[in-house]
């Protein structure tokens, strides 16, 4: 398998792709490092199979450039990129066994048959295809046939691997266990990755960082703790997962806390949750019921107006006396019979959580 050192530095700048009036990614500048694990997550529409296909060599930006390791590939058919690919729909020739699969790309690079054989029976260990080496893909289950395309994007170990919603079509389990698969080829490979999904927490577990699209834009890029616990914007604080959004009053700064009004409640955030704004944002788990009103900590009276038990965790519904819904998530063990649908309690969390917007 391949040293680190052959993994490239993609370099993006202004990148925009139209289609008639309808602009389908706009001005998108982005760094994708070498080695870097970097997933592109957005909605549905947001522009992410757009930007892979302009990074494959598939798609021609309307404008913009790109660089690899420097050398503008801007205008470079994709063959000669040669990039690994692995495609939602895994593509593979249904007459050839798994090994064929495998070997095609060497064989079309012309490789001789050792090498060949050397490379193909190296991946087919790596990604446990072993016992399956001589089926046809028609005879494997989905997350096999996944194996597979993955085994064959890697085998001629290209410098970046661009994977596009590889697992959308598996079920919860197999996508876990194909994600660590993926993590680990990733780490022992050192190849750079750029990965699709619009699956949030698939994006924040893969990852060393996340680029976020919205309508063709790109919203913020950075580690999956930097996007999920300082959002640049609403947007993204709302599509990495639940989360509740005050709109406050009388926002002033009282020596290092900043102070606000939410209903008839004083609230205080620390410097933690960046430049004060009128609007405060916390995430579910990050608040603590209570039964009597707990000192030192942001609090709002609440009535559980609903509980989802979710195994490790519990959701609750709440709702302030001036009508504010708020979600709220515990650890199943810490919660008990005091947090029952409609019973009053107390919903806190401490000044260093959460953030403005
Ligand atoms: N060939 C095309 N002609 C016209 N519009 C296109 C074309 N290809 C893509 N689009 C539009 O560009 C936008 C971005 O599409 P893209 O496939 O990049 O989205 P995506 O983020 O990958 O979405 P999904 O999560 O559904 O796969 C969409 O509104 C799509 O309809
Ligand atoms: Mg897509």
């Amino acid at each position: 398998m391949q040293t680190k050192n052959r993994a490239a530095e993609l370099d993006a700048r202004g990148i925009g792709k139209t289609y008639g009036d309808f602009h389908a990614l706009d001005d998108v500048s982005l760094t994708i490092g070498r080695g870097e694990f970097l997933t592109l997550l957005g909605p549905s529409g947001s522009g992410k199979t757009t930007f892979l296909m302009i990074l494959a060599g598939f798609v021609n930006a309307t404008s913009g450039s790109l660089t690899k390791d420097g050398t503008d590939i801007t205008h470079l058919p994709a063959e000669k990129r040669a990039f690994g690919m692995v495609f939602q729909g895994y593509a593979l020739f249904p007459h050839m066994s798994v090994e064929k699969n495998i070997a095609f790309p060497l064989q079309v690079q012309g490789r001789n048959a050792q090498d060949i054989k050397k490379k193909v029976d190296n991946i087919v260990d790596r990604v446990g295809l072993r016992e399956h080496a001589t089926k046809r893909p028609a005879d494997l289950s989905g997350g096999q046939q996944q194996r597979v395309a993955l085994a064959r994007a890697l085998v001629f170990e290209p410098s970046v691997l661009l994977l596009d919603e590889p697992f959308s079509a598996l079920d919860k389990n197999l996508r876990g266990s194909m994600q660590e698969e993926v993590r680990r080829l990733h780490q022992e490979t050192g190849t750079t990755f750029v990965f699709v999904t619009h699956d949030q927490s698939e994006a924040l577990a893969l990852s060393t960082r996340v680029a976020i699209f919205n309508k063709g834009k790109l919203q913020q890029v950075d580690t999956p703790k930097a996007v999920y616990e300082h959002p640049a914007n609403r947007f993204v604080a709302e599509f990495l997962g639940d989360i509740n959004i005050f709109d406050l009053k009388d926002t002033k700064l009282s020596g290092a806390l900043a102070e606000c009004r939410f209903e008839d409640r004083v609230i205080r955030a620390s410097n933690a949750a960046g430049s004060p704004t009128n609007h405060f944002a916390i995430r579910p788990e990050h608040m603590v019921l209570s039964s009597a009103e707990p000192a030192d900590r942001n609090a709002l009276a609440a009535d559980i107006e609903d509980v989802t038990y979710l195994g490790a965790a519990t959701r609750f519904a709440l709702k302030t006396p001036g009508g504010k819904g708020l979600t709220l998530e515990m650890p199943t063990r810490e919660t008990g019979p005091d947090f029952a649908r409609g019973k009053r309690v107390w919903a806190s969390w401490a000044p260093d959580q959460g953030f403005f917007l």
